[in-house]
């Protein structure tokens, strides 16, 4: 879907295995990524309440989809992700949630969820913002789709102590701000974290 799209925050065509899975180098980044990204962290910032209807961005392996599944009472875990290959591990890693309909998992980005205005309580994606090709129409759609009061967390590497290699994919200061300060042209309250291993911005709407 966004093969050929460049990101916002390089102005390069995004290709890393990890940014636009597909194929075998997309299935082994995918586990990789389950090994690597533990995101209990993330979690406990996203405050789930039991009911609440939650969309993850770009879910990639799943292994956050998993955690909300496993560890929080959401009553539905929306997953949008532009990689058919990302869709079909996700599925893999949380078959029980999937066949049951607690997680439903679709095809799609950060622009263009296919959900409807102000259907769910909280959103979240982690390192996926320096993928999208648009950072104020990704920004736009997520204030669309989260009800008043809802939450929507960003989250990139960075932290207090990152991996080598979330290190060197750390953004520069100046990017981290334009995440801020175009959430904080459409959300209420911005507020902006560092756990173990991302940078974080809360936003409410
Ligand atoms: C580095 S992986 C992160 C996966 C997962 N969130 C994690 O932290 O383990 C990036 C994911 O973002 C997805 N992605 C790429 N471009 C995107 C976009 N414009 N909007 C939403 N997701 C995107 C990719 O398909 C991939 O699954």
């Amino acid at each position: 879907m966004n093969q050929q799209r460049r990101s916002w925050a390089t102005d390069q065509p995004v290709r890393s295995p990890f940014a636009t899975p597909s194929g075998v180098l997309g299935r082994l980044a995918g586990r990789f990524m389950l090994m690597t990204n533990k995101q209990d962290d993330v979690l406990n910032l996203l405050q789930a309440q039991p009911g609440d209807r939650v969309l993850e961005v770009g879910y990639g392996p799943g292994g956050l989809l998993r955690l909300l599944a496993d560890r929080t009472d959401a009553a539905l875990i929306h997953g949008v992700d532009p990689s058919p290959a990302m869709r079909d591990a996700a599925t893999r890693h949380n078959r029980a949630a999937v066949r049951a309909g607690r997680i439903q998992l679709r095809l799609g980005d950060a622009e263009h969820t296919g959900l409807a205005d102000q259907s769910v309580d909280h959103v979240v994606s982690v390192n996926t913002v320096a993928s999208w090709p648009d950072l104020e129409a990704g920004v736009r759609e997520l204030h669309r789709v989260v009800r008043r009061g809802g939450t929507v967390v960003i989250a990139w590497h960075g932290g207090t102590s990152p991996s080598r290699i979330a290190q060197s994919l750390r953004l520069p200061e100046d990017k981290l701000r334009r995440v801020q300060h175009a959430l904080e042209a459409r959300f209420s309250e911005v507020t902006r974290h560092r756990l173990r291993s991302l940078e974080v911005f809360r936003a409410t709407r």
